[in-house]
């Protein structure tokens, strides 16, 4: 979609967000557009450094023990297939990871959705170069439907994915995994607090290059839902899961816990 340079600074200049608007300033542009290749370019090198910041947090791993869990709980075998589900998978660095370790068994379908076409084609690029038998499509977190099918031997996930949405959004996207009657879902993403947002000033400057990441990685600290109002929405759009929110220390949390799953179950 086009995006008029100058409009989109002047609403972050609307907003206050001066340091946004400056970066945005130094985007390159084609007439008064932001130039499409640049902003690819530049969600490309961001999704890199994120990926970075997923393998340092260990996501692969600590997502690959819960969703093994949740399959011995559920009771989902290994006579037809169970899809994992990644929505907002980004360069699924994520799923990727789990298939390259073999953590989880092997009758579990890899399935990545992303709603920005560019990071789905590089997470596919990706898989096919690491030769991991992972699929990665375009979606929409609200509409999963089209992009998975059936939900009942289904587990989606996400990571990262919850502080992207408005609060009033929260609702609907529990309710269209719902609708689907997936077994189980399970939601990473940073849990509000001072420690979470220090953090991520800490962890962007010494890791992150791109000025985008560090603006960015600090706002995603202080805009990120706390348990109560996710666990609200979940169970207001998905009345049939039994719904908690699995945080570590409030007031000393570990460097991992810095994000934490919310995590429904079909009853
Ligand atoms: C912060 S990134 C997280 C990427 C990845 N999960 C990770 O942990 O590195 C958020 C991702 O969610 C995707 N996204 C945002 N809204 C979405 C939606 N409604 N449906 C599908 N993907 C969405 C964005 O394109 C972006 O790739």
């Amino acid at each position: 979609m086009p995006v008029m340079s100058a409009e989109a600074v002047s609403v972050l200049e609307m907003r206050g967000q001066h340091r946004a608007a400056k970066i945005l300033r130094q985007v390159p542009t084609t007439g008064a557009e932001l130039a499409t290749d640049a902003v690819d370019e530049l969600g490309l090198k961001v999704h890199r450094e994120l990926s970075r910041l997923g393998e340092e947090l260990q996501l692969g791993r600590r997502v690959a023990s819960m969703v093994g869990a949740l399959l011995q709980q559920l009771g989902l075998g290994t006579v037809t297939p169970v899809r994992l589900v990644d929505v907002g998978c980004g360069l699924g660095q994520v799923l990727r990871s789990i298939a390259a370790s073999g953590e989880l068994p092997p009758y579990l379908e890899l399935v990545g959705v992303d709603m920005n076409p560019v990071l789905s084609a590089e997470a596919a690029r990706l898989a096919r170069v690491e030769n991991l038998d992972v699929r990665f499509v375009t979606g929409n977190a609200f509409e999963p439907g089209l992009a998975i099918g059936d939900g009942p031997r289904t587990v989606v996930l996400s990571t990262g994915l919850l502080h992207h949405l408005a609060a009033d959004q929260l609702v609907a996207f529990f309710q269209a995994q719902a609708e689907l009657r997936v077994a189980a879902f399970a939601h990473w993403d940073i849990a509000p607090c001072v420690w979470s947002t220090l953090g991520a000033w800490v962890f962007h400057q010494a890791r992150m290059r791109q000025p985008v990441s560090r603006h960015d990685g600090v706002l995603s600290a202080r805009r990120a839902h706390s348990a109560d109002v996710l666990v609200a929405a979940a169970e207001q759009g998905a009345p049939g899961y039994v719904v908690d929110v699995r945080e570590g220390s409030r007031w000393h949390p570990r460097a991992l816990d810095v994000l934490r799953p919310i995590v429904g179950v079909r009853g």
